[in-house]
């Protein structure tokens, strides 16, 4: 109320200043304009007669003036005549009753011989009196005096006030009437609005901000508020989970406890983080700048990581919006609206990202690392990107840690076989860990790679070398005894290279509890109704677009499923969401004609005018959006035909707190030595895989729950807080090298 009072109270102050100021102006320049007429009139007239009258006045023939007066004199225009010494001679009718023996303006003109005038109050009016002296030889010999009725300058001044008060009444209403409402739309109405929503979230709901017209005034203010909220709620939430952990007596890894355990064994040593994908990424999309969180396992895992333990995050700027939101060194925080860590990108040409990314990583190591059938391609122009990039980042790196004592540096995957001894090399105090997302082949498959030694050489550069599963270290150290010259502790699992020593160890990654912050409130029923589908049952995968994701191999399994038991048909629905993913290499451009067409395929020979058995949304989605339909699912697939860990699973198993639903996992992804309640199928065996369908279709309600309770806590138990606390603390166990002297 107060901002609109004191809003009005400006319209007024500044429309009745506008308005005096022009009235005051128009004014005066029409007293002027009828002065003018006034003293125009005034020397018509006066000048006129003066010829006339003065032989008469000269004459004292007071009968001959009498004439003239009343010849020229009028009701509104006076004439008066006065002698040599200023006294009056003759007066026009009207006006000699009012006149006054002697006036200034007459003494004036006859003692000096000037013409006189003014505004004078003549009986009651006001006039103007004009005075003219007459002469004869050169001698005044009396005065002519015409007097103009001046009485309507004043009437004309008002006026014009009055007129002008009637404006500005008329605009300052119009202008606070529109203003009132624009305050209203635009203000008023919009506060009302974030204040009943920041009550919501006071009081521990959360709910999304509400739409106001205009972002610019209230966007940023939303975000803050939205990120302080979720800070809140973040704590509310920590100090609820550490109080339910410390009931029942156990130690569970949270994110606050990750935190503890960093400020405590770290004491400020600091952490970097180095991956090819980013956590965010900044796209352009219809002139609007939009923020990604790019489909990776990766990022899934790694990001709540960060958040809990802060430091910086060195990765390829990829998006085509990554310059301009970040600042001259690349670098900015994350999240953007409560920034926990430092994301510091890196630049790369086309040409650069082409040869190390899509080549040498994603054409060789890829196919190399996956026994999917997919050949690996190695090209020496690849590689030699595939080296430059791996400097380029190992620049940025030590440029991030140059005044740091003693960090620690966390490399992540295939992309980056080479950094770890490029920076252990310039800086041999950091800890540095090399984590592999990806299996590790055995020995006569790594072969294949003409620059096996190479590889193998930098990653030994590390303190500690990770991967998913026992398996996969075995084999890493297989391949390591076949190819260098080295010393292997295979009870320890360490690898000796003249000086260096090198742990290897399995490290099985996994999420965060929760998978979204505060999860969207979408109903099954929502959820079904925007997607247009009627279905009994929902079935869904969600990945990139990869061969190693064995999504034709399920898209078959479907169709024999729908086959096998008719009566399915028209009540399940299966939802996949498929990111794309790598799509200028052509195995993947192949891949992606080849799953739609299966998908098409299955469609038209099953589907009806009413149900599509297959949904497939080729698109980008965000992890709230995925949420939604992990929540609602009857089942989820993941029939990978070779895969490190695979995240989804566990996603999946961690999003369903109603402990409900069945996740059908491949044997093919380091998942399924943990999540031993999933269906466990071979995705080469379509039979079997449509098998376990029908059973996820038909699992009685008990189990299903009881399998999804056991998952629940294989997965909250090893959550990625409890797999950075292991790594870090076997990491920072590590002593100190010091050159020269070997250690144990
Ligand atoms: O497993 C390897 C990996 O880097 C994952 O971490 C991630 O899910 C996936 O590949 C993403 O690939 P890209 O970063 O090439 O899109």
């Amino acid at each position: 109320m107060k901002l609109t009072i004191r809003l009005v109270g400006a319209i007024w102050l500044s429309v009745l200043i506008v308005i005096g100021g022009f009235a005051f102006l128009q004014i005066r320049e029409e007293r002027e304009r009828l002065v003018d007429d006034l003293k125009r009139r005034a020397v018509l007239v006066g000048e006129g007669l003066k010829e006339a009258i003065e032989p008469q006045v000269a004459r004292d023939s007071t009968a001959g003036v009498e004439r003239i007066l009343k010849k020229f004199g009028t009701a509104r225009r006076g004439i008066a005549v006065y002698d040599r010494f200023a006294g009056l001679m003759v007066a026009t009718p009207d006006i000699a009753p009012s006149l006054p023996p002697s006036l200034p303006e007459v003494t004036d003109a006859v003692a000096n011989d000037v013409v006189s005038q003014g505004f004078r109050v003549v009986g009651v009016r006001r006039a103007y009196v004009y005075a003219t002296p007459l002469t004869r030889d050169d001698r005044a010999v009396g005065a002519l005096v015409v007097i103009l009725d001046a009485a309507h300058l004043e009437g004309a001044a008002w006026n014009l006030w009055w007129s002008n008060a009637l404006r500005f009444l008329a605009l300052a209403l119009v202008v606070s009437l529109i203003a009132l409402v624009v305050v209203r739309s635009s203000v008023t109405q919009p506060m009302a609005k974030m204040s009943e929503w920041t009550k919501s979230l006071r009081a521990g709901r959360y709910v999304p901000p509400p739409d106001v017209p205009d972002a610019n005034v209230f966007g940023p203010l939303a975000r803050e508020v939205a990120g302080l909220a979720r800070s809140m709620q973040r704590a509310r939430a920590a100090a609820e989970q550490e109080a339910a952990l410390r009931l029942v007596g156990e130690s569970i890894w949270t994110e606050e406890r990750l935190k503890q355990f960093v400020n405590l064994r770290l004491a400020g040593r600091p952490l970097v983080v180095v991956s090819n994908r980013e956590p965010v990424s900044h796209v352009r999309k219809g002139g609007r700048i939009q923020t990604l969180t790019p489909a990776s396992g990766l990022v899934t895992a790694m990001d709540p990581m960060m958040r809990a333990c802060g430091g910086v995050w060195v990765a390829h700027g990829s998006g085509d919006a990554d310059r301009e939101t970040a600042d001259a060194r690349g670098r900015l925080g994350v999240p953007e609206d409560d920034p926990r860590y430092t994301l510091r990108r890196v630049w790369l040409t086309k040409e650069e990202e082409h040869g190390y990314y899509y080549g040498f990583a994603n054409e060789g190591l890829w196919p190399l690392c996956h026994i999917v059938h997919t050949r690996p391609v190695f090209r020496p122009d690849d590689w030699a990107h595939y080296l430059a990039a791996n400097r380029t980042f190992a620049e940025t790196l030590l440029d991030e840690i140059r005044d740091a004592e003693e960090p620690l540096v966390l490399i992540q995957d295939y992309h980056f076989a080479p950094l770890p001894a490029l920076i252990k090399a310039e800086r041999p105090d950091a800890r540095v860990a090399i984590f592999w997302h990806i299996p590790w082949p055995n020995s006569e498959a790594f072969a294949i790679c003409p620059w096996q030694p190479e590889l193998l050489a930098g990653m030994l550069g590390a303190d500690l070398v990770g991967f998913h599963t026992q398996y996969y270290c075995n084999n890493f150290l297989e391949t390591v005894d076949r190819t260098l010259e080295t010393r292997i502790d295979w009870e320890r699992f360490t690898v000796t290279r003249g000086e260096r020593v090198t742990a290897v160890k399995p490290f099985p990654i996994s999420v965060a509890p929760g998978f979204v912050d505060d999860p969207p409130q979408r109903t099954r029923e929502e959820l079904l109704r925007e997607l247009g589908v009627s279905a009994e049952f929902l079935g869904v995968g969600v990945e990139r677009v990869d061969y190693t994701k064995g999504l034709p191999e399920r898209f078959r399994a479907l169709r024999w499923f729908f086959e096998r038991y008719p009566e399915y048909r028209g009540r399940v629905v299966f939802v996949q969401l498929a990111a794309p993913s790598r799509s200028t290499i052509k195995r993947y451009a192949e891949l992606a004609l080849e799953v739609e067409q299966t998908v098409r395929e299955v469609n038209e020979a099953l589907g009806t005018v009413s149900w599509r058995p297959i949904l497939y949304l080729a698109r980008h989605h965000e992890h709230r959006e995925i949420w939604s339909y992990y929540r609602h699912a009857d089942f989820c697939m993941v029939t990978s035909l070779h895969d490190g860990m695979n995240l989804v699973a566990k996603e999946f198993v961690s999003v369903r707190d109603d402990e409900d639903g069945v996740l059908i996992l491949s044997r093919f992804a380091g998942a399924s030595q943990e999540l031993r309640d999933a269906l466990i199928i071979n995705p080469y065996d379509l039979a079997g895989a449509a098998e376990a369908i029908r059973t996820a279709l038909e699992m009685p309600k008990e189990e299903r729950h009881a399998r999804m309770t056991r998952m629940r806590y294989v997965v909250s138990e090893h959550n990625i807080y409890r797999w950075a606390g292991l790594l870090l603390s076997e990491l920072s166990r590590i002593p100190v090298e010091t050159p020269g002297v070997k250690t144990s």
